[in-house]
């Protein structure tokens, strides 16, 4: 029988499981060297029975979060493992803080859009090209804490 879901912080040994998922997820994966960032940033894995299911990256800089990296294993996808590791990440930047959340969304995934406007992101705007392989713009989505508006932008 499965356990429940596990979530703490991503660390350097996880990297060969991020990195399938990675592959497995992306058009244009990171690099390996791209999670050396990993003492920087504020990280979450979620495993399932002791395997990495999913991961979840972010910059913190002062009261702004932005997300730079998530993404859950393939075969575990519309289990609501992405939500709880959503959910799970903000509570915590939150506690610490953290007032508005950003994030860029390839314009095509619309998975991700309606996840993260479940969660209370909104549309701030698109920049375009953002991305390579292939080429696409990104939407670009907030989500402001209780108490703050675009005034505080
Ligand atoms: C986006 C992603 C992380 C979602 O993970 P997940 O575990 O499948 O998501 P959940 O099961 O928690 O879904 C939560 C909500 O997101 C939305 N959602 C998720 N996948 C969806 C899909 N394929 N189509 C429509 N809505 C979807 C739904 O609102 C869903 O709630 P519901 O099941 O009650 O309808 C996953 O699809 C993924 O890893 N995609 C590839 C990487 C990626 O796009 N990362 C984000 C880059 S910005």
């Amino acid at each position: 029988m499965q356990t429940d879901p596990q979530i703490r912080p991503m660390r350097e040994s996880d990297f060969s499981e991020v990195l399938r998922i990675e592959r497995e997820v992306f058009a244009d994966p990171w690099p390996l060297e791209a999670f050396n960032i990993l003492p920087q940033e504020r990280s979450w894995v979620l495993c399932l029975d002791g395997i990495l299911r999913g991961y979840i990256m972010f910059h913190l800089i002062l009261d702004e979060a932005i997300i730079l990296n998530f993404a859950i294993d393939a075969d575990f996808w519309r289990q609501g493992l992405g939500e709880l590791l959503l959910q799970h990440s903000l509570k915590t930047l939150l506690a610490e803080g953290a007032s508005k959340i950003f994030l860029e969304v390839r314009e095509s995934n619309l998975a991700a859009q309606k996840l993260y406007e479940k969660h209370g992101f909104i549309n701030l705007g698109v920049r375009r090209d953002y991305y390579k392989n292939p080429s696409e713009d990104a939407i670009v989505m907030v989500r402001y804490e209780h108490g703050h508006t675009h005034a505080g932008l």
